[in-house]
């Protein structure tokens, strides 16, 4: 029996979206659902209390590479794993560090046997290996810890896709190999996801998904999207690699995306999604709300006294007003950019939990095409 297990609740008729439950040692997860990314144990900006009040996150994200430079693996260790560290006891999703490696470390060399670079943090020289990622994966102690995979750029010669994919399989397999000589470190069970890649290829997209599905995990990612294609190229391969992964099997969307690109995802068949994109922009003034974006730096907002998004029933979005959180960001005030994180992402929760009751309720398809409009009005 496998600790991770997934209900597949509701399907929609119109699509071929799905609402269900992922059951985990740390508790359940209602789908879709989005994850916020805490890279080095924390959402930036914002209290585990607030994630779990306001935000009403169910599931967060942690980064491999970052917690391996910071604080490192002594001090995970020693706090009884990252649960215990920073104090969020509901589920865990670690990234395996692959991906930031190719986009943050320094003099990156892929062999055989593994990723060589340089920190981005001090310039040390690290090798990670699939065997060392899941060691550290085991000592950080996600729930859910993904496989080390190399995510190809866009564009990407069909020969370099090919040889990539066919080493992330190779790095799998010794991904698997290494889980079943190990142990979880902290008495709760730990559950790998493969991750499809294959660029934008159909034949090697189909023939990767085919490959991890092989596997048998509890659950499966697609990785390799959203690095510069065209959106609807994104739904497209996102589509084809859903077509080809068990139905039974949550699927997650690595690093996906726009309000509008969860939606169309969901419709293609994604149960989880994460992305850097409401913590991120939202520091950056850009507020995602259930009427469309905003920029709060606009001097639109100077003397507009309505709550953020008074749809948010959260203490946040329905209580702070635009002219004063634009004057936080004006005065470079650090409140201002906790209140923008704190709306984004429960603006992102509120959405995805709402495409689940609209799944639930069997108008789903109809409701996306009525709300991707609206979210994406600038306001
Ligand atoms: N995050 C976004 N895309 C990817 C990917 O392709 N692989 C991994 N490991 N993480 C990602």
């Amino acid at each position: 029996m496998p600790a991770l297990s997934f209900e597949l609740q509701h399907t929609d008729a119109a699509s071929k979206a799905r609402a269900g439950k992922i059951t985990t040692d740390h508790g359940e997860i209602l789908t879709p659902i989005f994850m916020p990314v805490g890279t080095v144990g924390t959402v930036k900006a914002v209290t585990q209390q607030q994630l779990h009040d306001v935000v009403q996150a169910q599931i967060i994200l942690g980064n491999t590479y970052h917690l391996y430079l910071r604080p490192g693996l002594e001090v995970l260790e020693a706090a009884g794993g990252l649960h215990q560290f920073n104090g969020w006891h509901k589920p865990i999703l670690t990234d395996s560090g692959g991906y930031q490696v190719f986009s943050l470390a320094a003099q990156r060399k892929i062999k055989e046997e593994g990723v060589t670079f340089r920190s981005h943090i001090d310039g040390s020289k690290l090798l990670f290996t699939p065997e060392r990622v899941m060691d550290i994966q085991r000592s950080i102690g996600a729930d859910i810890i993904m496989a080390f995979d190399e995510c190809p750029p866009y564009p990407s010669e069909y020969k370099y896709a090919m040889d990539s994919m066919h080493l992330t399989h190779r790095w799998l397999d010794r991904c698997i190999g290494r889980l079943a000589d190990t142990q979880p470190k902290y008495g709760y069970d730990q559950n790998l996801f493969p991750i499809v890649q294959g660029g934008t290829y159909k034949d090697l997209r189909k023939a990767s998904a085919e490959f991890i599905s092989s596997k048998n995990a509890v659950g499966n990612a697609i990785g390799g999207l959203s690095v510069g294609e065209p959106p609807e190229m994104m739904y497209e391969y996102c589509a084809w690699s859903c077509e080809h992964l068990p139905w039974q099997k949550p699927r997650y969307l690595m690093g996906v995306g726009t309000p509008w690109d969860l939606l169309e995802c969901i419709s293609h068949g994604v149960d989880m999604f994460d992305c850097v994109m409401p913590t991120r922009n939202g520091r950056n003034a850009m507020l995602f709300t259930s009427k469309g974006v905003i920029n709060i730096d606009n001097k639109k907002w100077e003397k507009d006294f309505s709550v953020l998004d008074e749809v948010l029933d959260n203490g946040v979005s329905n209580y702070y007003t635009k002219a004063y959180v634009r004057h936080l960001f004006k005065a470079g005030e650090i409140l201002g950019l906790q209140l923008a994180s704190m709306q984004n992402l429960s603006f992102y929760l509120w959405l995805i939990g709402q495409a689940r009751e609209h799944i639930i309720a069997g108008d789903f398809d109809s409701w996306r095409r009525a709300m991707i409009p609206v979210l994406k009005t600038r306001l």
